[in-house]
């Protein structure tokens, strides 16, 4: 059975009432039922994990390695700054698809960069906490699974 890992970083503990216009009124908590009501209908095993210390995600990505099939990764404003969770991902040997609620293109300049990208598979943004289960099917279809 493939185990999805979905990372979560830095302030994404405060969505429900952190900038509802930009990311929404459903809190992380809610997200994560989500995500666990549709790991179970399609029949795969998932970890979800939210920190706001990037040495933990650091640690979180090592300790993924063989332990889960595909890495979903929503860093928060860490994607726009660190190179540690570029070379983690880089190393690790896991597909991994970056996440953003919003859409980070049509925001500010900075949030245009992101150090996720260049070892990601790809990047699903701009869609709300939808995108969570909408980056699981894309992380399930590039595995392969057809559950
Ligand atoms: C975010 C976008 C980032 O730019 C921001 O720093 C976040 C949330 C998103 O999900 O839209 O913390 O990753």
């Amino acid at each position: 059975m493939p185990s999805l890992l979905i990372l979560n970083g830095p302030n994404l503990n405060l969505l429900g009432t952190r900038q509802p216009e930009v990311y929404g009124k459903v809190t992380l908590a809610e997200i994560e039922t989500m995500c666990r009501v549709h790991a179970d209908a399609r029949g795969v095993e998932l970890a979800f994990e939210q920190s706001n210390h990037e040495g933990v995600l650091l640690d979180l990505i090592h300790a993924a390695r063989g332990a889960h099939s595909a890495l979903i990764i929503n860093a928060g404003a860490f994607t726009h700054s660190s190179i540690a969770l570029m070379d983690a991902i880089g190393s690790v040997e896991i597909p991994a698809i970056e996440l953003h609620l919003s859409n980070v293109h049509a925001r500010e300049a900075f949030r245009h960069t992101s150090f996720i990208a260049p070892v990601a598979l790809g990047l699903i943004c701009g869609f709300g906490a939808r995108g969570y289960t909408l980056a699981m099917d894309a992380a399930l279809s590039h595995l392969g699974h057809n559950g």
